[in-house]
């Protein structure tokens, strides 16, 4: 689709169960029925950035800081290996405690496992980056978060939109799975640059690509902004899914948040994948990027066989390989 049928589109509801169809069928026909899990460990809430809309921004001293030790993000990886995962991802806020010996030595511990491997741990440098994908690391999260310049650095003080261009491409270069996406419904975003953030992923060839509502936090400058709009942001998944019919979407936590049955709705509007987190559930809670997160009560054992009943229910089953994304 070209921008100005993305701008129609995303002006107005009139069409969206054609929409909404209409990706689901799409997802079908390029990446099947099968569910791609991908067991989620929060390794570390300490940030040193002061993203406007994150929780775990350096200035928010009311949230209590954690850092979990190799030994402890190992076990959870096999607790979760042992559930069925076949992808781990670390997560963290950007933490230097982890310098690059330290996150080398973790991820080659990791990918003892027969599993793949995803890493969303911020902006680095391409020698780090590199380190990285030869200790085994396979995927690289890293939302562009919106294509608006201007928005971008209003959003992330201290932070430069060039950089997180250099840091995607250097991603692709070194050969990653990228995963990149958006936030829906920041302040001041228009419907123009939704449309732009599509054909940016688009032209970057992501592999993978996570979209969720903006969800305001009480500690951070955006306390007073309106929350994002669930259908919007189920719009640009459910465009994205047309427009990049074989890449891997998950059905993300900031959906099933902001409204009850939210997974399940992105899942039959476009997205194939899910990410359960794997670690103690006081952990989770502490990775407060926005409040009332979902999936922050469950076991992790009890969670998985409750989604897989949910997941059959809705005529889908859980993929048994590492889930990359498929190549024809
Ligand atoms: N609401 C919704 N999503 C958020 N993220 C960070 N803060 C918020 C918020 N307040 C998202 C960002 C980031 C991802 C890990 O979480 O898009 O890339």
């Amino acid at each position: 689709m070209n921008k100005q049928e993305l701008i129609d589109i995303l002006s107005s509801n009139a069409n969206n169960e054609w929409l909404f169809s209409r990706a689901n069928q799409v997802r079908k026909e390029n990446v099947g029925d099968e569910i791609h899990l991908r067991g989620l460990i929060e390794f570390s809430n300490i940030c040193k950035c002061q993203c406007k809309y994150c929780g775990l921004r350096s200035a928010n001293n009311q949230i209590e800081r954690y850092r979990m030790s190799k030994e402890e993000i190992l076990s959870y990886v096999k607790n979760a290996v042992n559930l069925g995962y076949r992808t781990i991802v670390l997560q963290s806020g950007e933490d230097n405690y982890y310098d690059t010996d330290k996150m080398c030595e973790i991820i080659k511990e990791i990918k003892k496992h027969d599993i793949a491997l995803t890493l969303g741990i911020g902006e680095k440098s391409y020698e780090e980056y590199n380190a990285y994908k030869d200790a085994g690391a396979d995927r690289y999260l890293l939302r562009i978060e919106t294509t608006d310049k201007n928005l971008y650095e209003e959003m992330h003080p201290n932070a430069k939109f060039e950089n997180r261009i250099r840091c995607l491409e250097d991603l692709k270069t070194i050969g990653y799975e990228v995963g990149t996406g958006c936030l829906v419904g920041l302040p001041n975003q228009t419907i123009d640059s939704l449309a732009e953030d599509i054909l940016f992923f688009k032209k970057i060839d992501a592999d993978m690509i996570g979209i969720g509502p903006f969800i305001p936090h009480a500690q951070t400058p955006l306390k007073e902004a309106s929350i994002g709009d669930f259908w919007l942001a189920l719009k640009v998944m459910a465009l994205t899914r047309i427009n990049l019919p074989t890449i891997n979407i998950p059905a993300t936590t900031a959906m099933e948040t902001i409204h009850n049955n939210g997974r399940i709705i992105a899942l039959n509007s476009g997205a194939n994948v899910v990410m359960p987190n794997v670690s103690d559930i006081d952990c989770r809670k502490k990775y407060e990027i926005y409040p009332n997160k979902a999936g922050t009560t469950e076991d992790a054992k009890i969670y998985r066989t409750e989604l897989e009943t949910k997941l059959l229910s809705i005529g889908r089953t859980i993929s048994n390989d590492k889930g990359f994304r498929k190549k024809f």
